[in-house]
């Protein structure tokens, strides 16, 4: 017997979930610099830098354009993109440079301001900086919450009055503990740095620091004296409403870099952020636009194809690997020689002590050299690609590499999938009705794109998240299965397209 019933249809709320994935294989450097808080001068602590060879210690906008080279994978991004990087310090006192895997990836996400759905995105201006995070901070502060719990769903985040900028910064930060072997978890979704021990029991492929920039502006400011100020988050960090006074929405940049803690399994000791931060809660991001603003703005206005790959957008030039690895900055003379990669000794770089919270690490405080108290993380595994999941999913971006050719299987396979379902997104009435992988209809869930692209042996996999509108009408059911995860179906979101059949 069959049912008639009303089924669910989609339409996109948002056209424009577009984005695209800038990879910057290559760092120009390793070092002391960090020309927003230290500009001319050696900064605190150590960082990896990414983008324009005309880095250097306090560069204009003409520096970075100027640079002979840049070390991601389009030619025309001169920016400079810069997070601190990370040492493990052995029983003995000694640190050691852990290595950074794949370069980094800058994620432009071209998510409007919801209350404003028919607004645009605008390009940074020319030479437009700011900085995502606090390298203060020691502490996890929303109130009434611990990190030790979940974040509430994103939903109830306005009722819990938890969208203040200072929680949103904390949760515009996030540590992915990576196992290729079990479903991704979801990007944003732990908020502190697990301790040695959970790292070693439970992420053999490393751990993905993750920070993503507000992305809403005050429309006048190219910068502002904290490098803060001038920009805002939008209340789901991501996406969702921009705050008043802050209704311009520039690009979303999302940084992952990913670091091989793995290489330290059963070895003792601990790991520390070059802040001298082990718990995370002060990971940071920077930024200086080093585009050209008018040719970021046609790439905004074009570079809109679903599958967020930079080969997909026509105007952008592109070069290998080995020309954004090949890239390097000139270190200038007052770092020269100083000892940031590899065993460095029993001493951070600059000197930086680690501190832990609850105090923040300013410098009025005294350093806080023991632990104070740093319990046992107990936010675990979470799968981030289950539709039920999705209050894990800010972004539902993943990256993954692997060297195994064998459980990954070839992601070309992917691609016709992908990009029916792609296509089928950009339509302007769609109608398909995303379900849980167990079945259940969808209501007010957001619907799932993945993708896998492959650079050499790296596979990488990305998923995207729209937030969608429902309406009911009557339907029959054509199934398309779309984005299948690595080797199990689970990872997998099926969309099922419906007909109005009715009359
Ligand atoms: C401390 O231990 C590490 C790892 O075993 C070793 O490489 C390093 O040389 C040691 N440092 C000193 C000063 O002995
Ligand atoms: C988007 O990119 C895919 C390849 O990844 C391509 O097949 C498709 O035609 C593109 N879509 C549009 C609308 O350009």
């Amino acid at each position: 017997m069959r049912i008639n019933a009303s089924f669910v249809v989609l339409s996109l709320v948002s056209s424009a979930a577009a984005f695209w994935r800038m990879e910057c294989r290559g760092r120009v450097g390793l070092a002391r610099l960090d020309p927003l808080i230290s500009p001319g001068t050696a900064s605190q602590h150590a960082h990896v830098i990414h983008g324009s060879s005309g880095f250097n210690a306090d560069p204009t906008h003409e520096d970075l354009v100027n640079g002979e080279c840049t070390s991601c994978i389009v030619k025309e991004d001169k920016s400079a993109y810069w997070t601190p990087n990370v040492y493990f310090k052995h029983a003995n006192g000694t640190y050691q440079e852990v290595n950074q895997v794949g370069g980094m990836l800058a994620y432009y996400f071209l998510n409007k301001d919801q209350k404003n759905p028919d607004g645009k995105i605008r390009a940074f201006p020319n030479n437009f900086r700011m900085i995502a995070g606090d390298s203060t901070r020691r502490t996890y502060s929303i109130a009434g919450f611990s990190y030790l719990e979940a974040d509430p769903a994103k939903s109830l985040w306005g009722q819990l009055g938890q969208t203040n900028q200072r929680d949103l910064e904390q949760r515009a930060v996030g540590f992915n503990c990576l196992n290729y072997n079990k479903d991704p978890e979801g990007s944003l979704q732990r908020h502190y740095l697990p301790d040695k021990n959970y790292l070693d029991a439970n992420c053999p492929d490393g751990v993905r620091f993750e920070v993503s920039f507000p992305s809403c502006w005050n429309g006048k400011d190219i910068d502002s004296p904290d490098h803060k100020s001038h920009v805002a988050y939008p209340d789901l960090v991501l996406n969702g409403n921009c705050p008043d006074g802050f209704d311009v929405k520039l690009p979303g940049l999302f940084y992952e870099t990913i670091w091989e803690t793995n290489a330290f399994r059963g070895i003792e000791g601990e790991f520390v952020i070059s802040n001298g931060d082990v718990q995370g809660f002060g990971y940071h991001g920077d930024f200086i636009s080093g585009w050209d603003s008018d040719f970021l703005q046609q790439a905004v206005n074009t570079c809109t194809n679903l599958s967020g790959r930079v080969q997909d957008c026509p105007i952008f030039s592109l070069q290998s690997e080995d020309d954004q690895r090949s890239c390097k900055m000139a270190t200038p003379p007052f770092i020269a020689g100083e000892k940031v990669a590899g065993l460095i000794g029993d001493s951070l770089p600059g000197g930086v002590v680690i501190q832990y919270g609850p105090g923040s690490a300013n410098g009025d405080d005294k350093p806080q050299t023991s632990p104070v108290s740093v319990p046992v993380p107990t936010v675990g595994y979470t799968p981030g690609t289950t539709v039920t999941g999705s209050e894990y999913l800010p972004g539902g971006v993943f990256q993954e590499s692997s060297t195994s050719t064998s459980e990954t299987s070839a992601p070309t396979s992917f691609a016709p999938e992908v990009n029916t379902l792609g296509v089928q997104m950009q339509s302007p009435a769609p109608t398909a009705t995303p379900t849980s992988s167990d079945g259940q209809a969808a209501g007010g869930y957001e619907i799932i794109t993945t993708q896998y692209i492959t650079n050499g042996n790296v596979v990488s996999k990305i998923v995207v998240v729209e937030t969608v509108d429902y309406v009911m009408v009557p339907t029959e059911t054509v199934t398309v299965t779309a984005a299948m995860g690595r080797k199990k179906a689970r990872h997998g979101i099926h969309l099922r397209r419906h007909r109005d059949t009715a009359h």
